[in-house]
């Protein structure tokens, strides 16, 4: 049987993560959370305190990263130059970190040859902002998943484990805005739905109504494509 690449892309708190994660459980897939690793590169980037105006520094930084995914029994487990970070990253500040190294074209260029090469051989779920545009062009079935703003704000706030700062929901909702807008404006690979892509907006769906779906979307493709 053809194992496909499946390529979920969309804006942050669209719920791709979480439907992501569970249609590759279903599928007996890999799932790749590539905004993890622009994470893990926000958090050692930060962590040097590196000159964000200097890109070479940035993408020095990218190219020693030595960044690992692993699948555990409590989901994916992000390890960044051999240890676990699967915490330190799901702040809102890495957040904004990821965002912005995100944005220099060095940096994309090292972790989408490393994505690529991820999901050679089919059987992945991959997610992330660029992967049916860019990183997988090709994909046997691409999704974009979105959700309104407000919806997307309440999601990130359940989401982030600095609950105790300063943000609260309105704040959420501001960094949420300014991250979209850079995200969707940059001038490498902004976030832009492949025209080839089915579009699913999540904001009045449940995560498993989403993952059906796109389950049924799956096995269209497999039929199509003879494999089923
Ligand atoms: O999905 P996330 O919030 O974990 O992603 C963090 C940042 O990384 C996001 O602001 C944009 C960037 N990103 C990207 O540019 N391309 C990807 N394929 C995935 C994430």
């Amino acid at each position: 049987m053809t194992r496909f690449r499946i390529a979920i892309d969309g804006p942050s708190g669209s719920g791709k993560s979480t439907v992501a994660r569970k249609v590759a459980q279903r599928l007996g897939y890999l799932y790749i959370d590539t905004g993890a690793m622009y994470r893990a590169v926000g958090l050692k980037v930060t962590r040097e305190q590196l000159p964000w105006d200097q890109p070479d520094a940035v993408i020095e930084a990218a190219s020693r990263a030595r960044i690992e995914l692993r699948a555990g029994p409590h989901g994916l487990r992000v390890i960044l130059d051999g240890a676990d970070v699967s915490e330190a990253i799901r702040t809102e500040a890495v957040g904004q970190a990821a965002s912005r190294v995100s944005s220099i074209p060095g940096v994309r260029r090292i972790l989408v040859r490393a994505q690529q090469d991820l999901g050679r051989r089919g059987g992945v779920v991959m997610e992330g902002r660029d992967i049916g545009t860019k990183v997988f062009p090709e994909a046997e079935l691409k999704i974009f998943l979105d959700a309104s703003e407000p919806t997307r704000a309440r999601r990130r706030f359940a989401q982030n484990r600095d609950k105790t700062g300063a943000l609260d929901l309105e704040g959420i909702l501001e960094e949420i805005r300014q991250r979209d807008r850079r995200d969707r404006e940059r001038a490498d690979s902004p976030l832009v739905q492949a025209r080839d892509s089915l579009y699913l907006d999540t904001s009045n769906q449940t995560v498993d109504e989403v993952v059906e779906k796109i389950l049924k979307m799956v096995q269209v493709v497999e039929g199509k494509s003879g494999s089923g």
